[in-house]
């Protein structure tokens, strides 16, 4: 036998002694009066919740006196683990319920002394409700809508999800144009996606109502892009559409004009360069003079890189093809349609460089507008 199991047998012959001890023979077990007297002086001495949870702790939890107690029974002889057994439970239901009412009054006092103490002072300033305000695109929205109505324009709002008819056939859009692509547009299945232009809209105007057309939709548009300092897959756009009897070129280059000086001030000029919409020919791309170098062009500036403009938006007349889709004869009505980019208007405006502060939803960047 090695020396740490002796020493381990010699221990527990002890143990077993005192528990019979304490437990066992004897009615009046010391053991469980003194523990109970100690828990009764420890819940007297006890001045906080903090002492008392350590008491609980220390009595009744894991490693706590009574629970090794308890678990020490198992050694005692047969004959006397019923009797001692129910000392210890006794003891142990009296101390659970004992340190918990001592906790429930604990609690009431405190909260009594926090009424007693507790005071509003009257003359501290109050806590200033924040305001909401204007997201900064919404702001370009109300400034170009106020244009638009003093124009006689209606405003519109169209739906998100779109029909892949809406989007893309009604306006002349071949099916082998890359914007149909999956891995550009956000499909939900065959007929739905999420609008990649607020465009379609101009569809929905069309079949619902005759000329005289004159309508701007503003709205949230949605493309797959990765996200960067120049791109989102979520962004603004504000479509326009007029339709009329003789509606020529020149009138849409005159609205372009009207809506650069009302945004970026009477000394803005713009240009325009062919380009290609499938739903509008001719078709041109806006350029306006640069908002940052004003047009001065030096070859440092970083928002028209030095050609003293800047791309915003695309433009043209309505293809005759989307005027008689729409039920509209093209021998009789003309049109100009537009979209504007509103994302890279407001950062024109206030001087932003990247578009993804527009979605941060930070305060600090939001409450500066
Ligand atoms: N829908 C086009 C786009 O998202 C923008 C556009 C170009 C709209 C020409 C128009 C237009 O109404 O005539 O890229």
């Amino acid at each position: 036998m090695g020396v740490f199991s002796s020493l381990g047998l010699f221990y527990a012959i002890i143990l077993k002694k005192t528990l019979e001890q304490v437990l066992g023979k004897r009615k009046d077990n010391p053991m469980i009066d003194n523990l109970r007297k100690k828990i009764e002086t420890a819940l007297a001495e006890a001045k906080d919740m903090t002492a008392l949870e350590n008491l609980r702790v220390s009595i009744l939890g894991k490693k706590g006196e009574i629970t090794d107690l308890l678990k020490s029974l198992g050694q005692l002889p047969k004959e006397e683990r019923a009797q001692a057994g129910q000392a210890a439970n006794e003891l142990r239901d009296w101390a659970t319920l004992a340190i918990k009412s001592a906790i429930d009054d604990m609690a009431q006092v405190q909260q009594q002394n926090a009424l007693a103490t507790e005071s509003i002072d009257v003359t501290l300033p109050g806590r200033r409700r924040k305001i909401g305000r204007l997201h900064p695109i919404s702001v370009t929205h109300k400034k170009l809508e106020d244009l638009f109505v003093s124009l006689g324009f209606n405003i519109l709002e169209g739906p998100h999800i779109e029909t892949v008819y809406n989007n893309f056939d009604a306006l002349n859009t071949p099916h082998n144009h890359p914007s149909r692509d999956e891995a550009d547009t956000f499909y939900f299945n065959d007929n739905l996606l999420l609008r990649c232009h607020t465009s379609p809209m101009q569809v929905r105007v069309m079949e619902a109502q005759a000329p005289p057309i004159r309508v701007v939709i503003p709205g949230m548009t949605y493309r797959r892009d990765e996200i960067d300092a120049t791109h989102t897959p979520a962004f603004h756009q504000m479509e326009g559409l007029v339709i009329d009897k003789g509606i020529t070129f020149g009138d849409l280059k005159g609205m372009l004009e009207l809506i650069v000086r009302h945004i970026f001030g009477p000394g803005t000029a713009i240009r325009l360069r062919p380009s290609y919409f499938p739903f509008t020919e001719p078709s041109a791309e806006v350029d306006v003079t640069c908002y940052s170098c004003k047009a001065k062009a030096p070859e440092g500036c970083r928002v028209c890189k030095g050609s003293g403009w800047v791309e915003l938006w695309g433009c043209g007349m309505v293809h005759p093809n989307v005027l008689r889709m729409s039920g509209i004869d093209p021998e009789v009505y003309t049109g100009y349609a537009f979209g504007l980019g509103t994302d890279r208007i407001t950062s024109a405006i206030n001087g932003i460089t990247d578009p993804r502060l527009y979605f941060d939803n930070d305060m600090q960047f939001l409450s500066q507008f």
